[in-house]
């Protein structure tokens, strides 16, 4: 899982990861030395083993929230819709995966600038970015809050949700959407796993030879991409 401050059970990771995600039997929610907690093999997986089979239907699409949100959102980047659809129709406590979402992100750079993240990156275009995203997400806000119906106002609420698509959401062929499972895989450069939709299914595929207690790995980005856009994007800086 991306984040480190993490205040969910491992037992409430489970229960959700076998609600929508038909798990392989051998899979085990645990903390990870990477980061937060992770997904592990319990024993050898085969190559091309399916690890994770998330419906389409427990997935929420851009392509979806768009008709039920207001007109000036109707030609919007997908992650802008996305993230209004999540700050108009978030309700705590009703969706163990929203909230563990919300929970998150407390330490991504739209939400909690952090200093010692910052002067430790050997990247200077960092706060170029940082700032350039928080006043985009500022902008946005002041924008399209007249038009979004929730009983108060509340921009953390709303840069919480923009910074849940910008680092949990995936694309996949024609649109982006929350794929709940998918996001509890850690970053790592030498991933193990792949993912494609396949028969209204997201399907994780063991993309090598698992053997026991390995956990599961996902490349969230182009390897080559620079520090910067990890930060401004997934909230963290990668270690390899
Ligand atoms: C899960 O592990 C058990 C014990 O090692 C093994 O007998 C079983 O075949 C495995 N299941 C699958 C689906 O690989
Ligand atoms: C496609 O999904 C349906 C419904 O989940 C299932 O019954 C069917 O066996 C699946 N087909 C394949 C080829 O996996
Ligand atoms: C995922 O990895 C498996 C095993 O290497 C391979 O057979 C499959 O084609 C890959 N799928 C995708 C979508 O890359």
């Amino acid at each position: 899982m991306i984040f480190a401050t993490f205040a969910t059970s491992l037992a409430t990771l489970t229960s959700y990861l076998q609600t929508y995600c038909n798990p392989h039997p051998n899979l085990t929610v645990s903390s990870s030395p990477l980061s937060g907690v992770g997904l592990f093999t319990t024993s050898d997986i085969p190559e091309d083993s399916v690890l994770l089979q998330i419906p389409l239907s427990s997935c929420t699409s851009a392509s979806d929230v768009k008709a039920s949100l207001p007109p000036i959102l109707k030609d919007a980047p997908e992650t802008l819709a996305l993230a209004a659809y999540l700050y108009q129709n978030y309700v705590p406590s009703q969706n163990p995966y929203l909230d563990l979402c919300f929970e998150s992100v407390s330490d991504h750079p739209l939400v909690t600038l952090r200093d010692d993240v910052l002067q430790n990156c050997d990247d200077p275009e960092i706060i170029r970015e940082v700032n350039e995203i928080r006043a985009e997400a500022d902008e946005a806000f002041k924008i399209l809050s007249p038009h979004l119906t929730t009983t108060k106002i509340d921009p953390t609420r709303f840069k919480k949700s923009l910074a849940i698509i910008l680092s949990r959401a995936f694309a996949h062929d024609d649109t982006e959407r929350l794929v709940p499972g998918l996001d509890f895989l850690n970053h790592h450069h030498l991933p193990n796993i792949n993912h494609s939709i396949y028969n209204d299914s997201i399907i994780v595929k063991a993309s090598t030879h698992l053997p026991p207690t390995t956990e599961l790995l996902n490349q969230y980005h182009q390897p080559s991409a620079p520090s910067y856009v990890y930060y401004s994007r997934y909230g963290f800086i990668p270690q390899n």
